[in-house]
């Protein structure tokens, strides 16, 4: 199979592949294209043609071209090969390749069960274990019959425990490293489990089998949650946690999607038991028609901050358009998700989730609290929100109801709100085209700084990206990937004469580095203007980015000065306290 795939990959391009289903156009080194896998009117699909992968932004497909066409012909992987041999005129070798594949799988699921075991080990009977089962009894309120259903466990915080553990079992560094439980050091040579410090959430599979994992942090680090990434056995856009447990009850009650696996755990511990989540990824269509076999009944029932909201209006539109009923369960004021509430008031939980409200109700809410309906304005902002979502309605009935519901909690006459409604119509002034224009540019929104920093610094000429990286040091960094990306990056460079290769530079980091990276990569900037045009607005913008980050880190810096200083100051250390202020003093002026 291996052979195969690699003989295919030598043949073909992902860039003429995928043209043969979607036209792509070229836009800087990259390829794009409107999704073929989610609707959009702007091109978010990107491909690369050096790294052969593609990536769509808005809905989050992505991988090689073999996934490609698995996703867009739907079928697996073996007819996907079947179709790809054929274009490029490899002949299959079948039945070893199927042996070989199997083989390795089963292997894989033995690695998973027994790291499973283990963490469970550490969690419930070792000392090392002790303050996690702490953490997850007292602080998260989760019981022993929880941890054993979901079979939770800790991987310690060391470098190599599990590995050593799993290599005198027999198992060779390759098929650790294929399960995902074990990952090559970073820098340097040798293999280290890839969860360290870190509460162990298994991935279960329908049929019992682990899958995988996601490990939560007890030591405050980034990743909070750090999830296994693709294995032969594991593939994220397709799982969904908890449906090992909840799919009969789902088939009498339909589902109630929540945000993470602690809410799965806490319903689970309150009696509601058709829950589920998405883990690490935003809800895809893949698990949508996995459901649909279970269910056409969803709730959405997710956090009630801006990140949840935002989730919420994708996830309706994916699964409207397979034509699930949805509904929504707000969380109430003061709780963050639906763990926290069930743990004060789980009656009340159970009461928000046996009557959830339809969409059209959650986005009117929403809108409304989101702005203030007595000014001008705010009725002006509600309704730039409303008009698209529910000019949709087709329903006469429904049509009608909402219209005059939105009329009268505006106050505005119930003709003018029809009309709305019925061209879709918003309007928009100039101040905030501009906003718009220059976001789809530079969409930072919703990219942590850090990455677009580094996705910029990718794309510029190595004279700039040498000249920005020499501003920065690790430690302005916070977010643990970037970080390690970052010094690689740092490294790379340093003497380097000739322009940045992806391909190399990605070559120096694994696994979900090495994605995170090609990923930064594909990230677009070009907006249809000339190359010249887009180069010089990328650099202004590194140079920008590159301050923003750079202050960031200075306040935190000083931030931690500042108590120093408190406590220099409670102690009456005077030598110690001019010595700080001296730095605080020269630092804060770093900052003007
Ligand atoms: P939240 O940050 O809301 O986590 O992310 P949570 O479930 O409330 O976690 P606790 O209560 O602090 O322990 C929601 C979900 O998003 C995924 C996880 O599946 C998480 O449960 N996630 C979050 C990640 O995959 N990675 C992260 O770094 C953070
Ligand atoms: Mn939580």
């Amino acid at each position: 199979m291996e052979d195969n795939v690699t003989q295919i990959k030598q043949k073909l391009d992902i860039v003429d592949v995928i043209n043969s289903y979607v036209g792509l156009k070229k836009s800087g080194r990259n390829y794009k294209a409107v999704c073929p896998f989610h609707n959009e009117k702007t091109p978010s699909f990107m491909v690369s043609q050096e790294l052969q992968i593609y990536k769509c932004f808005g809905c989050g497909a992505a991988g090689d071209m073999f996934n490609f066409v698995e996703a867009i012909e739907g079928v697996d992987f073996s007819r996907a090969l079947e179709i790809l041999a054929e274009k490029a005129g490899v002949k299959l070798v079948k039945s070893d390749a199927y042996d070989t594949q199997n083989a390795l799988k089963k292997k894989i699921y033995e690695i998973n069960d027994m790291s499973a075991k283990f963490y469970q080990y550490v969690l419930l009977k070792q000392k090392a274990g002790a303050k996690a089962l702490k953490y997850l009894k007292k602080e998260r309120k989760i019981n022993e019959k929880s941890i054993i259903d979901f079979r939770l466990g800790y991987a310690p915080n060391s470098w190599d425990i599990l590995t050593k553990f799993l290599k005198s079992k027999g198992y060779k560094d390759q098929d650790l490293i294929q399960s995902g439980v074990t990952v090559k050091r970073s820098s340097g040579e040798g293999l280290i489990d890839k969860f360290r410090g870190r509460i162990i959430f298994p991935f279960i599979g329908i049929d019992g089998k682990v899958l995988g994992f996601t490990g939560r942090t007890i030591y405050d680090r980034e990743p909070k949650y750090l999830n296994t990434g693709e294995t032969p056995v594991f593939h994220k856009s397709f799982f969904l946690y908890g449906l090992d447990k909840s799919r009969v009850s789902i088939k009498k009650e339909g589902a109630v999607f929540v945000e993470g696996q602690t809410d799965v755990i806490s319903s689970h511990q309150a009696g509601i038991e058709n829950i589920i989540c998405v883990s690490g990824t935003a809800l895809t269509d893949n698990q949508l028609e996995i459901l649909s076999r279970y269910t056409n009944d969803i709730t959405y029932c997710f956090d009630s901050d801006f990140a949840g909201i935002e989730a919420s209006y994708r996830a309706i539109d994916l699964a409207e358009k397979r034509n699930f009923n949805v509904r929504i369960s707000v969380i109430p004021e003061p709780y963050k998700d639906l763990d926290e509430l069930i743990n004060s008031e789980p009656e009340k939980a159970k009461k928000i989730l046996k009557e959830p409200i339809p969409v059209y109700d959650f986005f009117l809410a929403t809108a409304l609290k989101r702005n203030n309906k007595e000014t001008a304005l705010g009725k002006k902002a509600i309704m730039e929100e409303l008009v698209p979502l529910f000019s949709k309605i087709s329903n006469r009935v429904l049509f009608d109801h909402y219209a005059k519901e939105i009329s009268s909690e505006l106050e505005i006459s119930e003709d003018t709100i029809f009309s709305m409604l019925k061209k879709g119509y918003v309007e928009k002034d100039d101040e905030k085209l501009e906003i718009e224009e220059i976001d789809q540019k530079f969409p930072i929104k919703d990219r942590k700084i850090e990455g677009y920093f580094v996705s910029l610094v990718l794309k510029v000429s190595l004279e700039k990206a040498k000249e920005s990286v020499k501003k920065l040091n690790t430690e302005d960094f916070l977010n643990e990937n970037v970080r390690e990306i970052f010094s690689t990056i740092e490294k790379y460079i340093e003497d380097r004469k000739t322009d940045i290769n992806i391909k190399s530079l990605t070559n120096k980091l694994e696994g979900d580095l090495k994605d995170l990276l090609s990923e930064l990569y594909l990230w677009e900037f070009e907006d249809g203007e000339s190359d010249d045009d887009a180069q010089k607005d990328m650099e202004s913008e590194l140079e920008n980015v590159t301050q923003r980050i750079k202050k960031e880190s200075i306040k935190r810096q000083l931030q931690i000065l500042s108590s120093e200083i408190k406590i220099a100051e409670t102690k009456k250390e005077e030598e110690e306290l001019q010595k700080l202020t001296k730095k605080f003093e020269k630092l804060s002026k770093s900052l003007l």
